[in-house]
């Protein structure tokens, strides 16, 4: 991290975290972060689902849920970015305050309830993206829609002309029956509509699936199962976690869903234990904040990862640097390209 970087995060935390949050989008697009673009080597360039990635290292959902900063988080050193949830209605989201730093344990809870402008909006902006990067959107549903499957469709259908993928995100802990989409039956309804809508688009973009991390073996089981006769082309593992355990900060009995370090541990065991079961590429997601823990979760089995609490805390430039890291840990241990490395480390995160 660069010492201007380094005092324009001691000076966010001394708001509340939400305006922070806004405060460091306003900052990127002032021209405030990295700006030589996605590092990118012969050793880092992968492919994912058919998406040719410069690095495997993206930026998670819910970091620009409305799609405001595409061309400054482009210019970062991130391989791709997964923007949204956007639902088909704009949405307020649940009251403030609605989004909390646990510094002790480099984590935080969530309850935003997918506060979004809607996917109108957002995709005006996404029309104007920049060509060159790769660029998901994460799709949601309204928090009073019946129809709750209908709304991924809804949402795929009028956006994918300007994105690169989609991700079915039935894994928010913040809005009422979303997670009872990822039973079985209900989720193999749920893929059957969203991929009916992508058969009918004019350009074929891949469609991921986001799945929680407090899921039991069975039950990814049952998600593994769904996918693979689904035709959907990954899954992302994991969202956030409703644990609490282990936690030391004072806000950590706030409801809602927890992200940062102390998720990396148990979205790392559902994700070796789906790559197990699937062919479909897996990215891996929750507590990332470090090449080395990138390194892990591609060596469980992530073609790919992506990160967001811990920019909270180490900044933007943390994609770039673990990028870099981890082109070096591959290259120490011999492996010639991502792809040689995913997978050759899951038995340790299985027993
Ligand atoms: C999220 N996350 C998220 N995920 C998603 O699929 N759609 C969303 O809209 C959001 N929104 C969101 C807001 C906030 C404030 C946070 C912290 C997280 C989950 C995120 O993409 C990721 O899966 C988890 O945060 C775990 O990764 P990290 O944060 O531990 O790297």
């Amino acid at each position: 991290m660069k010492t201007l970087e380094a005092i324009g995060l001691t000076a966010l935390r001394r708001f509340d975290p939400e305006v922070a949050h806004g405060l460091a989008l306003k900052a990127l697009n002032a021209g405030l972060g990295p700006r030589g673009g996605p590092v990118t080597s012969e050793r880092l360039r992968t492919t994912v689902a058919g998406l040719s990635l410069p690095n495997p290292v993206g930026l998670a959902a819910g970091f620009d849920k409305n799609a405001i900063a595409l061309h400054a988080l482009a210019r970062t050193g991130f391989g791709f970015l997964e923007v949204g949830a956007a639902t088909p209605r704009p949405q307020e989201g649940n009251p403030k305050p609605r989004l909390y730093r646990l510094t002790a344990d480099h984590a935080a809870i969530n309850r935003f309830g997918f506060n979004n402008e809607g996917m109108e909006p957002i995709a005006r902006r996404l029309a104007t993206r920049p060509k060159d990067a790769v660029i998901g959107l994460n799709l949601g549903a309204n928090k009073d829609s019946a129809d709750k499957s209908s709304d991924f469709a809804i949402v795929l259908t009028h956006c994918a002309a300007h994105v690169d993928f989609a991700t079915i995100n039935v894994s928010s802990p913040n809005t009422e029956k979303l997670r009872d989409l990822q039973g079985k039956a209900a989720l193999a309804a749920l893929l059957d509509t969203v991929m009916t809508a992508r058969a009918a688009l004019d350009r074929v973009i891949p469609v991921f699936l986001k799945i929680a991390p407090d899921l039991s073996p069975d039950e990814i089981a049952e998600v593994a199962e769904a996918a693979n006769a689904s035709g959907i082309d990954g899954i992302i593992a994991t969202n956030t976690t409703l644990d609490r355990e282990g936690l030391q900060s004072p806000h950590k009995d706030q409801a809602g869903g927890l992200s940062g370090q102390p998720l990396f541990e148990k979205s790392t065991r559902v994700l070796a234990q789906l790559a197990g079961l699937t062919d479909l590429p897996i990215i891996g997601v929750g507590g990332v904040g470090s090449a080395e823990q990138a390194y892990q979760k591609i060596r469980a089995g992530a073609s790919a990862v992506q990160l967001y609490t811990a920019l909270v805390y180490g900044g933007i430039s943390l994609a770039g640097e673990i990028a870099t890291g981890l082109d070096k840990l591959l290259a120490r241990d011999g492996f010639a390209n991502v792809a040689d490395a995913v997978g050759s480390g899951r038995s340790d995160w299985t027993t």
